[in-house]
């Protein structure tokens, strides 16, 4: 595992986007696995600005999105599709048709994850997946005791994920209480694997993740079994890393 340390927030982006930048231009046509959440935001934001600059071209990419609320309308404005449309796709040139997020209001969520499953695989697997990080360990809606075998699924999201979640609708009874996620089987076959972290209230988390027990306890732990993982940090959440002895990179 390579991990980079940034002075701050603006750093952390910027880093992990010249990391999708530099996919995107060794692989034109890429399968990029992307997260949803607060921390990537930012490195959206610096991609939106390499490709107006002239320096990127979405053109050949595709893309899978790791999860989506299930019972959400790709229209809601909380929906991961939404979000993705706002924070990338809708300033990128991106081909629509290439943007694959799963569809919260699936009538059959069981068929809809099989159907994404394929999906993953007819596109060749994921070149590059990124990965945010939940203060419990959880990677994508993949929650604490879930099994590392699973594949795309319908979870029920825990009350700690609910929670923090919430800063994000108006109210706590209008978080959905289902997700649909890519599994942790998903995500350990992509090629490579970015995950970006930020802010102090992360620090235990990523301590435990990577330098803890691989254990269904701590989903990202299971990343430390994979070949190439890149993780991002800046220097509030990678503290308890730093501490504990582990090497960083400028
Ligand atoms: P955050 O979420 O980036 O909003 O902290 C990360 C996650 O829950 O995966």
């Amino acid at each position: 595992m390579r991990v980079y340390c940034a002075e701050n927030y603006a750093a952390m982006s910027r880093r992990a986007a010249n990391i999708i930048s530099a996919q995107v231009i060794t692989k034109p046509d890429s399968v990029l696995g992307l997260a949803t959440g607060g921390t990537p935001v930012g490195a959206y934001q610096r991609l939106v600005e390499c490709y107006k600059e002239g320096d990127l071209s979405f053109a050949e990419i595709r893309s899978v999105n790791l999860d989506e609320y299930y019972g959400l309308s790709p229209r809601h404005e909380q929906s991961y599709r939404y979000f993705m449309q706002s924070n990338l796709f809708d300033h990128i040139d991106i081909k629509p048709e290439n943007t694959h997020v799963l569809n919260g209001l699936a009538k059959d969520p069981a068929e809809e994850c099989a159907k994404y499953n394929q999906l993953i695989e007819d596109l060749g697997g994921i070149d590059l997946q990124l990965l945010g990080m939940g203060h419990n360990g959880h990677i994508a809606f993949n929650e604490p005791g879930d099994d590392f075998g699973l594949e795309t699924h319908l979870v029920t999201l825990t009350e700690r994920t609910i929670e923090a979640n919430t800063r994000f609708f108006e109210r706590k009874e209008d978080v959905p209480r289902q997700a649909l996620t890519m599994g942790i089987k998903n995500i350990m076959r992509a090629r490579r694997i970015l995950m970006v972290v930020s802010g102090a209230d992360k620090a235990e988390a990523v301590y435990k993740a990577f330098c803890g027990r691989v254990t269904k306890e701590v989903p990202a732990s299971i990343l430390q079994l994979h070949p190439d993982v890149t993780l991002v940090g800046d220097k509030e959440a990678l503290s308890k890393l730093i501490e504990a002895g582990v090497a960083v990179c400028g």
